[in-house]
C-alpha cells in the first residue's frame, strides 16, 4: 500500500516534470535539449601506450599484465595499445568526425606523478595532458577529465592502495596539481570511475588490478577511502578554485538496470538491495546523508557479527567526515550498459560483497545479446534506470558517462548503430517524457581499445582500430556516421521511437 502511494505520487511529480520538460523542448520527444553535451570517452591505460615513455611511472596494471600475462586475454597490455600519447591528435580528427561536443578521457596518475607523489613532477606528461586540452578547445570540443580510470601509480600499491586511508592525502594532493595546471581549461571533472569496480581490485584476484584476493573486507576498505577521497577533493574544488575556475565536480559510478524476476515484495527488496549495495554504497553518503545506506550497514555488521569478528567488515564514517562528504558532488556520472536479472538468494564465499547483498544476479539469455556475455541489449532498462537515479537523488542531474556496444570489430556494425539508436531514444524519453534532468552523454568508446583483462578481442569503438598494423590507423565504423548524424542534428530517428 505504502509502495503503491509512493508510486503514484512518483508518477504524478514525473508527470508535472515532463509537462515543464516537453514545454522547454518544444514538445519534440527525439530531440537534444539546447546545450546537451554529446560526445564519446576513453580512459588513459585503455589507449595510451608509453607506459614507460618521457617519464611515465609503472601503474597498478602495467605492473599486473606484466607480472601475470595469464591474466590477460592473449597475454595482452596496454603498453602500446592505440598509442595516442602519438597520436592524439588523430583522435580528436576522430571526434570531430561524429561531431562530438565533448570528449571524456582521463588522465595517466602515473604520467604526471611518476611515484604518485609530488617528489616528482613530470613535466612531459603535463605537456602531452596540455596538448590534448588545448586541441579539444580549438576545435569546440569540451574536455571532461577523470581523474582516476582504475590505474593507481604503483608505487602507492606498494603501501597499500586504496584500502590504505591515507591514499586521501595522496588524491587530494594529486587533484590539486591537476586542478592548478588545467582548470583554467577543464570545466568538467570527475573524480574516481566506477568505484564499485576499482573495488574488486581489493576483493578478487585475476582479472582487476591490483588484484588483491581480500573478498569482504578488501572492498569495503577501497570503497571507505574512495568515498573519502572524492569528497575531499570536492571541497578543495569548492573552497579553493570553484570562484575563478567555475567548473562541476562529480563521479562515474555504474549500474545495471537491475529487473527482478518476480514482481514479489522479497524480489522487489532484492532488487532495492542490489541497488543500494553497488549503486547506494557511493551515492548515498555522497548525494544523501554522507553515510552508507541502512541496508548495507545493517547486512555487513550483522554478517560481520556472525563470523566472530570484533568489527564491521564495513569501516564507519564520523560526523565530520559525513559532514564534508553529503552533498559533494555537482552531477551524478553513471556508466550503464544493459540490465540484470535478480532475484533473493545467497552466492559467494564467507566472507564476501556477493553474500552480503543477498541477491543472486543473472543474465536473460532469450534476450538479444553482443559479443560480451554481460551485456545484453535492454533498452527500457537504461530509461528505468535514469528515472531510478533521479526518483533516489533528487537535485543531482546526470551524466551518462559511459553506454556503448561491444562487438568483434566489424565496420559494417549495424549492431552497434541499433544499440546505440534505441538507448538513446530511450534516453530522449526519460528526459523529454519523464522530466529526468541529464546534461550529457558519452559514447563509450570513440575507438578499439584494451578492454582490459579481455583484451583487444572485444571491441567497443565507433572508430576501428586495427591493433596489428603499423600506423595504428583510427578507421570510421558505419556508426560513425549514423552517430555523427546524430550528434549534428541533435535528433535521434524516428524508427528508433516505435
Ligand atoms: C567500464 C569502464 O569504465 C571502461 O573502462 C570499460 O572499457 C567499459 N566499461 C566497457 O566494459
Amino acid at each position: 500500500m505504502v509502495r503503491y502511494a509512493a508510486a503514484v505520487l512518483w508518477a504524478l511529480a514525473a508527470a508535472a516534470a515532463a509537462t515543464a520538460a516537453a514545454v522547454a523542448n518544444s514538445g519534440a520527444v527525439n530531440k537534444f535539449p539546447d546545450g546537451f553535451l554529446l560526445g564519446a570517452a576513453s580512459a588513459a591505460y585503455q589507449i595510451e601506450g608509453a607506459w614507460n615513455e618521457d617519464g611515465k611511472g609503472e601503474n597498478i596494471w602495467d605492473h599486473m599484465f606484466h607480472e601475470h600475462p595469464e591474466y590477460a586475454h592473449n597475454g595482452e597490455n596496454g603498453d602500446v595499445a592505440c598509442d595516442s600519447y602519438h597520436k592524439y591528435a588523430e583522435d580528436v580528427e576522430a571526434l570531430k568526425g561524429i561531431g562530438a561536443t565533448a570528449y571524456r578521457f582521463s588522465i595517466s596518475w602515473s604520467r604526471v606523478l611518476p611515484t604518485g607523489d609530488l617528489d616528482v613532477i613530470n613535466q612531459a606528461g603535463i605537456d602531452y595532458y596540455n596538448n590534448i586540452i588545448n586541441l579539444l578547445l580549438e576545435n569546440g570540443i569540451e574536455p571532461m577529465v577523470t581523474m582516476y580510470h582504475w590505474d593507481l601509480p604503483q608505487a602507492l600499491q606498494y603501501i597499500g592502495g586504496w584500502p590504505n586511508p591515507l591514499m586521501v592525502d595522496y588524491f587530494v594532493e594529486y587533484a590539486r596539481l591537476l586542478f592548478d595546471t588545467f582548470g583554467d581549461r577543464v570545466k568538467w571533472w570527475t573524480t574516481i570511475n566506477e568505484p564499485y569496480i576499482v573495488a574488486c581490485g581489493y576483493s578478487s584476484s585475476g582479472w582487476q588490478a591490483p588484484s588483491q584476493n581480500a573478498p569482504g573486507i578488501g572492498n569495503y576498505l577501497a570503497a571507505h577511502t574512495m568515498i573519502r577521497a572524492h569528497a575531499r577533493v570536492y571541497r578543495l574544488y569548492e573552497q579553493e578554485y570553484r570562484a575563478t575556475q567555475n567548473g562541476k565536480v562529480g563521479i562515474a559510478l555504474n549500474s545495471d538496470w537491475y529487473e527482478p524476476a518476480e514482481d514479489t515484495d522479497s524480489y522487489l527488496e532484492a532488487q532495492e538491495r542490489m541497488f543500494q549495495f553497488q549503486l547506494g554504497l557511493y551515492a548515498h553518503p555522497i548525494l544523501l546523508d554522507g553515510d552508507y545506506p541502512a541496508v548495507v550497514r545493517q547486512r555487513v555488521d550483522n554478517n560481520s557479527a556472525a563470523e566472530g569478528r570484533p568489527r564491521s567488515r564495513l569501516p564507519s564514517f564520523t560526523e565530520e567526515e559525513k559532514q564534508y562528504i553529503k552533498g559533494s558532488a555537482d552531477f551524478i556520472g553513471i556508466n550503464t550498459y544493459t540490465t540484470t536479472i535478480v532475484e533473493p538468494g545467497d552466492s559467494g564465499g564467507v566472507p564476501s560483497f556477493e553474500l552480503d547483498t543477498g541477491v543472486i544476479r543473472y543474465q536473460n539469455e532469450s534476450w538479444p545479446g553482443s559479443s560480451a556475455s554481460w551485456l545484453k541489449v535492454v533498452p527500457w532498462g537504461f530509461r528505468k534506470l535514469l528515472n531510478w537515479m533521479s526518483n533516489e537523488y533528487p537535485g543531482y542531474p546526470i551524466v551518462v558517462t559511459e553506454n556503448g556496444y561491444g562487438d568483434w570489430g566489424e565496420l559494417d556494425d549495424q549492431r552497434r548503430i541499433d544499440y546505440y539508436g534505441s538507448y538513446l531514444a530511450e534516453l530522449l524519453k526519460a528526459i523529454n517524457e519523464d522530466g529526468v534532468n541529464i546534461l550529457g552523454y558519452m559514447a563509450w568508446s570513440i575507438m578499439d581499445n584494451l578492454e582490459w583483462a579481455s583484451g583487444y578481442e572485444l571491441r567497443f569503438g565507433i572508430y576501428r582500430v586495427d591493433f596489428n598494423s603499423t600506423d595504428l590507423a583510427r578507421i570510421p565504423k558505419a556508426s560513425a556516421s549514423f552517430m555523427g548524424d546524430i550528434f549534428r542534428n541533435k535528433t535521434v530517428p524516428d524508427e528508433y521511437f516505435q
